[in-house]
């Protein structure tokens, strides 16, 4: 049996860890500025290119591009795996590891505080359901699901509800129950600020249910008024989103029956297909599919239907399905949404046949491969070969590979074999080289275009201060950004942030095989502060919302161009898009006079 070692204790001690004290055992460091620099140990060199950051705990070598952490550092330093990695540092650190045994000292204490969690998420589950259908205020979220399409048997087979608007009414409610403060601000259902108001107030409310059927966290949907469109529990000690789906509980017997899953982008999609007798549908919460998700359905059920939004973001969120997805034995089917945006929508206008009806035009991933190519190769033949060579990375097996090269060739007009050398030698353009020299990252420097440097730089500050990223996530979304690797940077980025791992060093290991990931580090180590930071990253924001405007002005102003040379042609929505195009003129002018 293999000892195994918490991963609390693995965390503590790598944050307990000064990482300059550790490194200088090795290499010997002089400060410069925010940072240390040195003689890099992993390359001969005579000038120091070897960078360590101490407050963000990594390192990073501009010549041979070697980074990580502290563990990263003692595996490659001493030779050894990661769990050597850890007794070293262990030791240097005078720890004494608990290794795990099968019944810890505390997990009597441990059961006891999760019982009480599923207790008190279970009552208010019930409160809120209460609430909806038995008081005045709850009556306004009732009609809206109603309204939505759903029946009364559906909001009790989900248990919806709603959480009154009076903003401690929660807090003083259960602490008549006798629950204690400490206790409850360990539920998530209370402001870390102020831990006698809850997150949760004036919404229609979803109980999100773990496998077993037990309520773990909630969503909540805002009815009207101002604020982010959903609130989801934070993660506690009995929810972790990475391996929850909202209505797998529900869908679990159907999935089981049938070996099919649908994989929908929210709470009110799954809703929906269960609403009209289709109960194998199933949502992540809030952040995208994880590799956690991915292997339990697998494990579920033989076929997964992908059915995401029809917008970009839905788009993107089925390539990112699919590259998971490749590497497990299962068939992958992809269903569009046609005109609408999401299965809610199509219920909700058209109603519960024509959702039923929808699900006999999903097809293979094969052909929706094929379409994407189709689609993409005309715009840009290099994105139509980026999208390939993703699956072709993330496929399985070889023959997977073989079978995707197959239908890129055909679809793109080429040779296969052609396909295959190429997408071997991008892969080895990506993969961390062990010894380089500092003119590959110069001239991939100087290929890059001013924008998406200005990205880069932009979210090489975010990464390194959560608090600016928190301010930036409000402010600007994935897709302002036009760079797909620079968009898959702040996607990270948003994902370590939900995931609360908002640290350098998992960023490096999830950028890992990103083509910007260089140049990103550089900017990230090279990173000087300045004290006014808020304002230049502020500033940065703004010059980015007025290019993403002055892009679908542009767009915009061509559509009306056209429609104007078809003056033959009745067409009324020219007057939308003049009033567009003006909106996005004010806007810009807007933005412009904030500039400092
Ligand atoms: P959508 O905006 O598509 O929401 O976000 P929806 O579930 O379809 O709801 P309706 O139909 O507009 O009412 C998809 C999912 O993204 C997460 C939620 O999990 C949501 O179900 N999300 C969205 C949030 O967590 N917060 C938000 O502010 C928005
Ligand atoms: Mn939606």
């Amino acid at each position: 049996m293999s000892k195994r070692i918490p991963e609390e204790f693995i965390q503590q001690l790598i944050s307990d860890a000064d990482i300059v004290d550790i490194i200088s055992d090795y290499v010997s460091l002089s400060r410069r500025g925010s940072r240390y620099v040195g003689l890099c140990p992993f390359h001969h060199e005579k000038t120091p290119s070897f960078s360590v950051q101490q407050d963000k705990n990594f390192f990073y070598c501009f010549g041979c591009k070697k980074g990580g952490d502290v563990i990263t550092f003692l595996k490659e330093i001493e030779h050894c795996d990661y769990i050597d990695a850890i007794q070293i540092l262990a030791k240097k650190l005078n720890r004494t590891i608990p290794y795990e045994q099968s019944s810890g000292m505390n997990a009597e204490d441990e059961h006891e505080n999760h019982n009480s969690l599923y207790e008190i998420y279970a009552r208010l589950t019930e409160t809120f359901n209460y609430c909806l259908h038995k008081t005045n205020e709850g009556l306004q979220a009732y009609n809206y699901l109603i309204q939505r399409g759903l029946t009364p048997e559906l909001i009790d087979k989900f248990k919806l509800g709603y959480a009154p608007a009076q903003r401690n009414w929660l807090y003083n409610k259960l602490k008549s129950k006798s629950y204690s403060p400490d206790f409850l601000k360990q539920t998530g259902l209370f402001s870390k600020t102020y831990p006698d108001i809850s997150i949760f107030s004036g919404r229609v409310m979803f109980p999100i249910f773990n496998r077993l059927g037990n309520v773990v966290a909630f969503g909540a949907r805002l009815l009207s008024g101002t604020g982010p469109k959903y609130i989801n529990s934070p993660e506690t000690a009995i929810y972790h989103k990475s391996k929850v789906l909202y209505g797998l509980h529900q869908s679990l017997q159907t999935i089981k029956e049938t070996g099919s899953v649908i994989i929908v982008e929210g709470y009110m999609d799954v809703l929906a297909w269960h609403q009209v007798g289709v109960t194998n549908a199933v949502a992540p919460l809030g952040t995208s599919l994880t590799e956690d998700h991915v292997r339990m359905l697998s494990k579920l059920a033989k076929e997964i239907i992908l059915n995401f939004d029809a917008d970009r973001a839905g788009k993107q969120a089925t390539n990112r399905a699919i590259e998971l997805l490749l590497a497990h034995n299962c068939t992958i089917k992809v269903l569009s949404n046609k005109d609408s945006k999401d299965a809610a929508e199509i219920l909700q206008k058209n109603g519960p046949e024509d959702l039923q009806n929808l699900l006999k035009f999903s097809i293979t991933i094969q052909e929706y491969i094929m379409e994407e190519l189709y689609s993409l190769k005309t715009s840009s033949f290099e994105s139509a070969l980026s999208l390939l060579f993703s699956f072709m990375l993330a496929a399985g097996t070889h023959v997977q590979r073989d079978q995707l090269a197959q239908i890129g060739a055909q679809v793109l007009n080429v040779e296969k074999q052609a396909l295959l050398a190429d997408y071997q030698k991008g892969n080895l353009l990506h993969k961390p080289t062990v010894r380089s020299d500092n003119l590959s990252v110069v001239s991939a420097k100087q290929q890059i275009a001013p924008e998406v440097k200005a990205d880069l730089i932009l979210l090489a500050q975010l990464a390194s201060d959560v608090e600016q990223f928190k301010f930036a996530r409000s402010e600007i979304h994935p897709i302002d950004f036009e760079n797909e690797h620079v968009r898959s940077i702040f996607i990270v980025l948003e994902e370590l942030f939900r995931k609360d791992t908002f640290t350098i060093p998992a960023l490096l290991h999830e950028v890992e095989g990103n083509p910007l990931k260089d140049i990103f580090i550089e900017y990230i180590t090279k990173n000087v502060f300045p004290e006014n930071i808020r304002q230049v990253i502020g500033d940065a924001i703004n010059n980015k919302k007025i290019r993403v405007l002055e892009r679908q002005r542009a767009e915009i102003t061509r559509k009306i161009n056209e429609l104007q040379k078809n003056t033959n042609v009745l067409d009324y929505s020219i007057n939308d898009l003049l009033c567009e195009q003006m909106f996005l003129t004010n806007e810009i002018k807007r933005l412009r006079e904030k500039q400092s």
